[in-house]
């Protein structure tokens, strides 16, 4: 049954409220992973309808907001390096999510239960070998369907140095890896 949703523009504030963080980089893969994976999360909760959308939905938006306390060209080197989901710059932006997620929702006004919710999701989103709820199967999905699309190939495909030949035949194996049936 498909669940009558909010319209997307109950989260603008939140968007506009991360703003500064999302940007504080140059290059910011924020400004196109976050929109296309919030896009993504959007779909899957049209379809898991038991999902928290209002969790899910800011959850996205905020889970890389903590890239900005790292630097770039360091997180570009470790972060995709030998042991990539495991190294200490992976878990510097999800603890740091953490504290910024609280900031950015405390000022928008969203209740206490919300913000530990998201902040639940966003803790250890790259690191943690398990999803804990629904709506973070929802968020992890969503936050990998993006490198699907051709622009995530396109962004993905100049980390990596590699041709979409080759990242994409990568992407098929991660097929397994998605939580969701409606993301695979
Ligand atoms: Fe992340
Ligand atoms: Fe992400």
């Amino acid at each position: 049954m498909l669940r009558k949703s909010e319209p997307a523009s109950r989260y603008d504030n939140v968007w506009r409220a991360s703003e500064p963080y999302m940007r504080a980089r140059k290059n910011d893969v924020n400004d196109v992973h976050i929109p296309i994976s919030f896009a993504f999360a959007r779909k899957l909760l049209e379809i898991y309808s038991d999902a928290d959308e209002d969790v899910v939905s800011l959850a996205i938006i905020l889970h890389d907001i903590g890239l900005r306390s790292i630097d770039m060209a360091e997180f570009m080197e470790k972060g995709f390096g030998p042991n990539m989901m495991q190294s200490d710059v992976r878990v510097l932006h999800e603890n740091e999510g953490v504290r910024l997620s609280r900031k950015v929702l405390e000022t928008t006004g969203w209740p206490e239960s919300v913000i530990v919710a998201v902040a639940e999701i966003i803790d250890g989103h790259d690191t943690r070998p398990q999803a804990r709820s629904l709506n973070d199967r929802l968020v992890r999905d969503a936050d990998k369907l993006w490198r699907f699309t051709v622009t995530g190939v396109s962004v993905v495909c100049d980390w990596f140095k590699m041709n979409p030949h080759q990242y994409t035949a990568r992407l098929e194996q991660e097929v397994a890896v998605l939580e969701t049936e409606a993301a695979r």
